[in-house]
């Protein structure tokens, strides 16, 4: 059997070559990091419950139209996604105030915003992701104007639709990250949603208790990250309630 392409290996996924042309498969690894990969672990089971949650997200995104890369789950860990180019940005949205943006501007975590602020960070690791403004975006030549008015409308559809889903279920959203890519028909160009949704780059609180269901359980030490993850997911109906650890069940890689 022919050994499939790499195309590229991240802190928390591997793209492989897909099918067909313009397809890529996305891994979701057990890998967690923080503070740029100062912080290493791995969490068995993160990866599976990632694919799933992505996998529910981009479909409700994509059903509600907003264009996303998702084309549909092949197992546990990997899903068929349609190649685009990254734009070179993580484009934040906060609800709440929590933190970098509370550590930057002095802001009490858990403050509300008066609305929901879009911050951008140029995607660098060996920078940080440095904060930049839409003057040095355009500047660069990162995204046009065109460009940026649709990743703001995006965004915030994504938010609205994302705050929703979480409401439903008891759980606040605080922020999240979000990337964006370009793809080609013809001679037109659209922005699609594309990298992952997941509690690996969003904040989620429960509404009653504050208790952290996202990667900050990881980065701040404050219990099991599966747990965590495991309760977003059930309590979304993405994975069974009954499921429990008290028999460990064995992961399938
Ligand atoms: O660290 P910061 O407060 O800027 O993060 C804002 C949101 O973006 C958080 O939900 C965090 O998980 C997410 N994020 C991410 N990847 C990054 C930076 C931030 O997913 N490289």
């Amino acid at each position: 059997m022919a050994r499939r392409k790499k195309i590229y290996e991240g802190k928390a996924k591997i793209l492989y070559e897909g099918p067909e042309p313009g397809t890529i498969v996305q891994y979701f690894k057990d890998d967690a990091t923080a503070f740029n990969a100062q912080k290493k672990d791995v969490i068995e089971g993160k990866g599976v419950l990632n694919n799933r949650l992505s996998e529910f997200f981009m479909t409700g995104l994509n059903t509600i139209g907003v264009p996303t890369h998702f084309i549909k789950r092949l197992n546990m860990r990997e899903q068929l996604v349609r190649a685009c180019e990254i734009v070179p940005l993580e484009v934040i949205v906060r609800n709440i105030a929590a933190g970098s943006m509370a550590k930057r501007l002095g802001l009490e975590e858990g403050m509300p915003l008066p609305r929901p602020i879009v911050e951008y960070c140029y995607k660098d690791d060996k920078l940080g992701d440095p904060l930049v403004t839409e003057e040095h975006i355009a500047a660069f030549g990162w995204a046009s104007q065109q460009d940026m008015d649709d990743i703001l409308s995006l965004s915030l559809r994504v938010n609205d639709y994302l705050s929703g889903l979480m409401y439903g279920v008891g759980i606040k959203l605080v922020d999240f990250k979000i990337e964006i890519g370009r793809v080609y028909d013809g001679d037109y160009q659209r922005l699609i949603l594309a990298d992952e949704i997941s509690p690996d780059s969003m904040r989620l609180w429960d509404m009653e208790t504050g208790q952290k269901l996202d990667k900050d359980v990881f980065r701040r030490d404050l219990g099991s990250l599966t747990d965590a993850y495991t309760e977003v997911a059930q309590r979304l109906g993405v994975m069974p309630k009954q499921a429990t650890h008290a028999v460990k069940p064995k992961l399938i890689n």
